[in-house]
């Protein structure tokens, strides 16, 4: 008989390996590899003689209405949701450790509550006395959310099975603990098995589901990686440590767009939403600098302006710094070799730094002509017009591709107070609302027209 394989899970990334190594040679990190207690084979014999229960089928068509969702009236979060809250969904809401998911889900669940939704808060984490002391911090105390401090998840179900609330916040996955499972809380088994018995409740019982998990740095316990698969919604908080902003961003979403995002800002008094990010991430611009790019990119369905920021400086290594910070280093060094290979500019023998202003992380590759302009601009020590946006995808051979929303883009950047916009000559625009265009075939002529000679 065949032995039960991939027996080893990476708790980072989730990953099944046959053996256990030091590495994840799917995501890279070290001494996450745990072994997990085989699955059970049941009783006996495999499915080969299939004794099953006959699934009905039908057909495609329906009747129903699509289910009402529920607002929150936090509009960065109900429009990261993906319009609100559909009941009987489970949601995934990962994040450091500190950086605010339990801030954020009792916001949350105080302003679905004061809508009139039942809410139910299960903290695994904290004491009942230390959650009500934040809600008391926030101006919390008085929405209608019923608090339990519970991480026995037999419990826990039956405790909403009784309750029967329209949403229930799990904070966090990784305390949970299951009287099915012999493993220990925050173990691969333990996290899968949880997640997978609540999920199948919120779906069974219609109850709306958030799971708080924690990013994990040590291998012991289970990243929220490891159940991103069974739920509907996985929304990641991220923030850079010394910013104050912090933005929520859907990664995948089954009822609606993925990679919206939602814009906090944390205060003293619990997170404030910010309705204009972009306002937000380009308020830090000053005089115009060298090293400085505006890109006008979109996030979900949103518009954002940020500001890539380079600074480019000799290196007493043998090999230069790359630091990058918000931005995919990966594209970062394909630019580079294309701006070395393709318009002659070398970066050898130079240090490079560069980050996106306001702890903002950006994914798209329109980003890649604001991403050259930085560079360019802090190489050459010559700033860009200040009154220009850029965006672009740039392609192997040095050509600057066209890139999606073009006119969403130059909207929101003449918003702000942009009058130009420098962009792929291959784009189309229909209608740039005034907005002086400035187009480019490649990035050598951006390097010629921009920078002069270069
Ligand atoms: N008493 C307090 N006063 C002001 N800010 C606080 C207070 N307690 C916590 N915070 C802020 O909230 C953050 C913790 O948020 P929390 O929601 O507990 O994070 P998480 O659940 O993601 O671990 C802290 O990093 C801090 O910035
Ligand atoms: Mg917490
Ligand atoms: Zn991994």
């Amino acid at each position: 008989m065949a032995k039960s394989t991939n027996a080893f899970t990476c708790t980072a990334c989730g990953a099944s390996h046959k053996k256990w190594a030091g590495r994840c040679d799917a995501c890279g990190a070290w001494n996450t590899i745990v072994e997990e207690a085989p699955l059970s084979q049941g009783p006996g014999r495999g499915l080969g003689a299939h004794k099953g229960r006959a699934v009905s089928l039908s057909s495609l068509m329906t009747t129903e209405a699509p289910p009402p969702r529920s607002l929150s009236g936090m509009e960065e979060l109900d429009r990261v949701l993906g319009g609100g809250l559909v009941p009987g969904s489970a949601i995934l809401v990962g994040g450091d450790p500190g950086i605010g998911k339990s801030t954020l889900l009792l916001q949350g669940a105080a302003a679905f509550a004061r809508r009139g939704a039942n809410a139910v808060y299960i903290s695994g984490e904290e004491a009942s006395a230390q959650v009500r002391m934040r809600a008391q911090r926030l101006g919390l105390a008085d929405a209608p959310v019923r608090l339990g401090a519970e991480t026995n998840l037999r419990d826990i179900l039956t405790t909403l099975d009784n309750e029967r609330p329209d949403l229930a916040i799990i904070d966090s996955v990784q305390t949970l603990w299951s009287d099915q499972v012999e493993a220990a809380p925050g173990s691969v088994a333990q996290v899968r098995a949880a997640a997978h018995e609540l999920v199948t409740f919120a779906k069974r019982k219609g109850v709306a589901i958030f799971l708080v998990g924690h990013v994990t740095k040590e291998g012991q316990i289970a990243g929220p990686r490891v159940v991103e698969h069974m739920v509907d919604t996985v929304i990641y908080f991220e923030g850079e440590r010394g910013h104050q902003f912090r933005i929520l961003r859907s990664v995948k979403n089954r009822f609606g767009p993925a990679d919206e995002i939602g814009v906090f800002e944390m205060t003293g008094s619990g997170l404030a939403e910010v309705a204009n990010p972009s306002a937000l991430f380009l308020s830090e611009r000053g005089q115009p600098v060298p090293g400085s790019a505006v890109f006008a990119g979109i996030e979900g369905t949103r518009p954002v302006l940020t500001e890539v920021q380079a600074l480019v400086a000799p290196s007493t290594l043998a090999s230069p710094r790359r630091t990058v910070v918000g931005l995919d280093s990966g594209r970062v060094s394909t630019i580079l070799a294309v701006l070395e290979a393709r318009c002659g500019i070398p970066f050898a023998g130079l240090d490079v730094f560069l980050n996106v202003a306001g702890g903002m992380r950006v994914n798209e590759p329109a980003a890649d002509l604001a991403i050259a302009g930085a560079l360019l601009s802090a190489r050459e020590d010559s700033a860009l017009p200040p009154e220009a946006v850029l965006f672009g995808e740039i392609s192997l051979s040095g050509a600057l591709r066209p890139v999606a929303q073009a006119e969403n883009r130059l909207k929101e950047a003449q918003k702000l107070g942009f009058s130009q916009a420098i962009l792929p000559d291959s784009q189309k625009v229909e209608g740039a609302g005034g907005m002086r265009i400035n187009r480019i075939a490649d990035l050598t002529r951006f390097v010629g027209e921009v920078f002069g000679a270069g």
